[in-house]
């Protein structure tokens, strides 16, 4: 009788199916255990130490004032936790910034996957007139006034005649960005630890899965792999999907890509509000619900959405320890900031 009741206990506290892990594998993968490779850029230590003095220095843009870590701060999640970013000049960009964080597994970079890895992306938000309204040309002026820079540049691209360059620039910061990855508690569940995720935890990945939602979500980053109209079953409230913003329509001039964005990658959601391309929900429940009734057709329980929601906690994983770069000291001939 006790032993019937003890089992009965056990079952009730941990009432999740003998092959979840099996059927959790068929459709995520765990963060691998190395450094991911990067097509035409292999990584080094020193490439490492170059871009993350760039991911942090704000004389990278042309105020002076914001750097990469500025709107996707890490010790925040990787994001800057703002409806849309405040760049250059304290303009309002028109899309909310995505977390860093484990970006290296993205099938491509942006809400509409316009750059096709980090390296092309790193690009991007320099020349940004919203960001940080540099050019190319002032970026590298400004790297080689500064001694230290050269020589780290030297030691980054060693062999190469002229290694302060902008492709270089965005290698390293790419180098910098491949260590950015966060083993959570899903992963060790992956890997073979039942502990690792709770009970209220692994019936939330059953339902993520049984519910769909792990159609689109799914793959090492639980998002990021493809790209689907947001408002699949029922178009979102205008303030949720503002009409201005046609997603990866703009990127390939495809009637089918109006208001397509890639599956957001859910690694860390719990520490990346407001969410959406808008940045409109501030409530990961209620951005929960908006998924069920636009990309599923269906009104998720109030309990369905916090199992769901314990679930996506357990995609919070560790950051790695980035120790605050000292940088290298201007001389007279760095130029100026502008405003
Ligand atoms: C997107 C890195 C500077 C705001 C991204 C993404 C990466 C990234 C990897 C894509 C993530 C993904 O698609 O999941 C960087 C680096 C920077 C930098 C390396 C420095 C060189 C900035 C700054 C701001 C900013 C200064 C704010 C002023 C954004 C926004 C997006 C974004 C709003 C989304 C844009 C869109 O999808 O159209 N950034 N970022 N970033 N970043 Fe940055
Ligand atoms: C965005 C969860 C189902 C495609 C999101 C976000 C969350 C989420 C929390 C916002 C993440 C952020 O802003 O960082 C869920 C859950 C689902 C589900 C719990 C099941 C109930 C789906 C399905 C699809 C899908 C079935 C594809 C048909 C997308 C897309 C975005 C997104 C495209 C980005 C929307 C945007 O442009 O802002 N999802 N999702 N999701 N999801 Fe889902």
């Amino acid at each position: 009788m006790a032993a019937a009741l003890m089992a009965t206990t056990a079952f009730a506290a941990d009432p999740f199916p003998a092959d979840l892990r099996e059927t959790a594998l068929a459709t995520f993968k765990a963060l691998p255990s190395t450094t991911r490779a990067l097509a035409n850029n292999p990584i080094t230590s020193e490439k490492i130490v170059l871009g993350k003095a760039l991911f942090f220095d704000p004389r990278v843009s042309a105020s002076g004032v914001f750097s990469c870590n500025s709107c996707h701060n890490l010790a925040t999640g990787g994001d800057d936790n703002l409806e849309t970013s405040i760049g250059h000049g304290w303009q309002k960009g028109p899309r909310n910034a995505p977390t860093v964080l484990n970006a290296v597994f993205n099938i491509a970079q942006f809400w509409d996957g316009r750059a096709e890895d980090l390296k092309a992306q790193a690009k991007g938000p320099v020349q940004a007139g919203v960001e940080m309204a540099n050019t190319p040309g002032q970026v590298i002026a400004t790297l080689r006034s500064m001694p230290q820079y050269v020589e780290w540049f030297s030691a980054a691209f060693a062999g190469e005649a002229d290694p302060v360059t902008f492709d270089n620039f965005a290698k390293a910061i790419e180098a910098f960005e491949a260590t950015l990855v966060t083993p959570a508690p899903f992963d060790a569940f992956l890997n073979g630890d039942d502990a690792a995720m709770t009970s209220e935890q692994k019936q939330g990945l059953t339902l993520f899965m049984d519910k769909g939602c792990s159609s689109c979500h799914s793959g090492i980053n639980v998002g990021g792999e493809g790209y689907y109209p947001f408002g699949l079953v029922k178009r979102p409230s205008t303030d949720v999907l503002p009409e201005k913003d046609k997603g990866r329509f703009a990127v390939t001039n495809t009637f089918d890509d109006f208001f397509v964005f890639r599956a957001a990658p859910l690694r860390n959601v719990a520490l990346t509000a407001p969410y959406f391309h808008s940045g409109k929900v501030w409530d990961l429940k209620k951005a929960i619900a908006i998924m069920g009734t636009v990309q599923l057709g269906e009104e998720l329980k109030e309990e369905e959405v916090e199992l769901i929601v314990a679930f996506l906690n357990s995609l919070t994983g560790k950051v790695p320890d980035v120790a605050y770069p000292v940088l290298p000291a201007e001389t007279t001939a760095t130029p100026r900031p502008v405003s």
